[in-house]
């Protein structure tokens, strides 16, 4: 996904550049994608208002300041931070994108799935194109119509009705002192505050502000200058703006404590579970009073999001003896035969932007399903497509990898199960087991795995084994390992090891066995010896009898939430490997850190 800002100035005389506006914005929008960034700002030059443009490859921070973008003032302007889907990582395919007389700056978040037709179209036309991307065929496309005598407004809106896909789109022109916008299928707000007015992709963009705030929804359009907002459909019917009001201060929370956004997120956790878990009483008793009523519960969820909905199927029948299953949401098509109204779909997402996962939703609500979410991002779409949503409320999340939003979707899954079989205990053993084994947020516990990670460094390959449900455990691990370590980790059951992956064991090849301080607990101690006997490294978590194990880790009474503990201790490992290898551990290389396209 990409982030993209908006801005019109309220006050000429502000010291604060447009420049400057858009880029501290594009900064708190980076964690949407960061390979190259730009913007397009209108400024007075010689009587008329020209296009200013600078862009390139890089981080947003990077580019700012090697261009400079702070000291380029104008009435409006235009910004985008890019996560690449067609066309190479490189200047000429960042945004903003030109039209041939560079009259026109666009910016956009999604996918045209018809692009290649409209290029063809407009090149036959003699549009020249200058990258690879299907964004830009926008700028020709509102080109074309200007040619033909349409204002800019009616140009924007002939070229949007002939898009197909998921798009927030922001245009300029030379000389008009407005912003077009449109949005369908990707999320964008306009707000309103003393500086001026704004469209963005989500609220960070604006924070330090308190702002009046209106998210639009599908299939509208938006005309922003410095004094007035003005919403329409695509027959150019007026619609009425629902303003909601938003105090959106820094998130203290985010000033960075540690060497890396990551590593203070894996440490926020000490706080964020139990926050969430007293966050949620009520509303997690209202999916559990939901799933009973229900036919069917499936949980449903992308990367991270997909192993809490696999845990969630595990731990519901463990636990409250329920028939729940779990569903990628990318897969979801292959459900929808065995689906009616009579059952429930609960969503899960920290960004509450994943296409897949809004598709899933789409398709489960043209069935009559009934949908609920577990998301963390307050006003994110998928809070506003389902019917109940839980809020984690632990903060915004931005390190690429997630971590804490994992951790306090499990402990929600764990509190609507321990509802469903009235366990009172439930917040107070959860808060136990926290507080019990709260060494592993000690520096003296970081640097023993920090000693870990150097002795497994340079290895190849890195299994994670478990069973039960440590099993959704273990993939959740092998992902961290994966994008944060970049290293090829595999999670899989335990008892899956003697029927294929064995022939992969080297000397020293790393196996993380994963326990669960329960009779389980015997599969994975002998499928962990059996690797052992044929020459891996065995890291076991929790053990009763480690002795034949290479390094271990034992917990204090952890009341059976040892899957949060076991994915902390490896989302700790991941972190260490990836500063050992001096790896961007923050902004993870090809990764956004939520994925708006399909
Ligand atoms: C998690 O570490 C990954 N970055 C990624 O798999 C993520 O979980 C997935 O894209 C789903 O995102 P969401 O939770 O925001 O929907």
């Amino acid at each position: 996904m990409c982030g993209i800002i908006g801005y019109t100035k309220k006050n000429s005389e502000d010291k604060l550049t447009t420049g400057k506006i858009l880029s501290d914005g594009l900064k708190n929008l980076e964690y949407r994608g960061y390979d190259s960034c730009g913007i397009a700002v209108l400024k007075k030059t010689n009587n008329n208002n020209d296009i200013v443009l600078k862009k390139g490859v890089g981080k947003v921070r990077e580019v700012c300041e090697k261009l400079d973008f702070n000291y380029i003032d104008g009435v409006l302007g235009i910004g985008h931070t890019r996560w690449a889907t067609h066309g190479k990582v490189d200047k000429t395919n960042s945004h903003p994108h030109l039209d041939c007389i560079k009259n026109i700056a666009i910016v956009h978040n999604g996918i045209i799935e018809n692009f290649q037709k409209l290029k063809e179209n407009l090149v036959n036309l003699g549009h020249k194109f200058s990258s690879e991307t299907d964004s830009e065929i926008i700028a020709h496309l509102i080109e074309e119509h200007l040619k033909k005598g349409k204002s800019f407004k009616e140009s924007f809106r002939l070229a949007i009705q002939e898009l197909n896909g998921r798009y927030a789109i922001l245009a300029i022109k030379k000389d008009e002192k407005i912003i077009l916008g449109a949005k369908f299928g990707s999320p964008l707000i306009v707000a309103s505050n003393e500086a001026g007015n704004f469209l963005i992709s989500d609220l960070s963009a604006v924070e330090n502000y308190s702002n009046k705030i209106a998210h639009l929804q599908d299939g509208q359009l938006i005309e922003i200058n410095d004094l007035t907002i003005e919403v329409t459909d695509l027959q150019k019917n007026k619609v009425d703006i629902i303003w909601s009001f938003r105090n959106i201060q820094k998130n203290e929370e985010n000033n960075l404590k540690f060497k890396h956004q990551l590593l203070q997120e894996i440490n926020e956790q000490e706080y964020t579970i139990i926050k969430t878990i007293e966050s949620n009483v009520k509303q997690s008793r209202e999916f559990a009073e939901q799933i009973i009523k229900s036919r069917q519960v499936i949980f449903i969820g992308c990367g991270s999001a997909a192993n809490v909905s696999f845990l969630a199927s595990v731990l519901f029948t463990k636990i409250a003896k329920i028939n729940a299953s779990y569903c990628i949401a990318s897969e979801f098509e292959s459900k929808l035969p065995v689906l009616n109204e009579k059952d429930l779909i609960i969503a899960i997402s920290q960004s509450g932007e994943t296409a897949d996962t809004m598709e899933a939703i789409d398709s489960a609500k043209k069935i009559g399903c009934k949908t609920y979410s577990i998301v963390n991002t307050e006003e994110s779409s998928i809070t506003r497509k389902t019917e109940k949503t839980i809020l984690l409320r632990i903060g915004p999340e931005k390190a690429v990898c997630s971590t804490k939003a994992v951790t306090a979707q499990i402990a929600i899954i764990y509190q609507i199960a321990n509802y469903l079989i009235d366990n009172e205990e439930f917040n107070e053993q959860i808060q136990n087991a926290i507080k019990n084994n709260s060494f592993i947020f000690q520096p003296d516990f970081s640097q023993t795995i920090s000693m870990l990670a150097k002795k497994i460094v340079d290895k190849k390959n890195i299994f994670i084994i478990g069973t039960a449900e440590q099993m959704p455990i273990a993939l959740e691990c092998a992902l961290k390992l994966q994008e944060v370590a970049v290293v090829d980790a595999f999670g899989f059951a335990s008892g899956e090891l003697k029927h294929g992956p064995l022939a992969l064991i080297e000397k020293n090849t790393p196996i993380i066995a994963l326990f669960n301080n329960d009779d389980t607990d015997k599969f994975v101690q002998s499928n962990a010896i059996e690797a052992k006997t044929r020459g891996a490294y065995i890291i076991a978590i929790n053990a009763k009898d480690d002795s034949e194990f290479d390094f271990k880790i034992k917990f204090n009474q952890a009341f059976g939430f040892n899957t949060i503990l076991n994915l902390i201790i490896i989302q700790l490992l991941s972190y260490h490997i990836g500063v050992e290898k001096k790896l961007d551990v923050d902004l993870i290389r090809n990764l956004a850190k939520s994925v708006t396209v399909k």
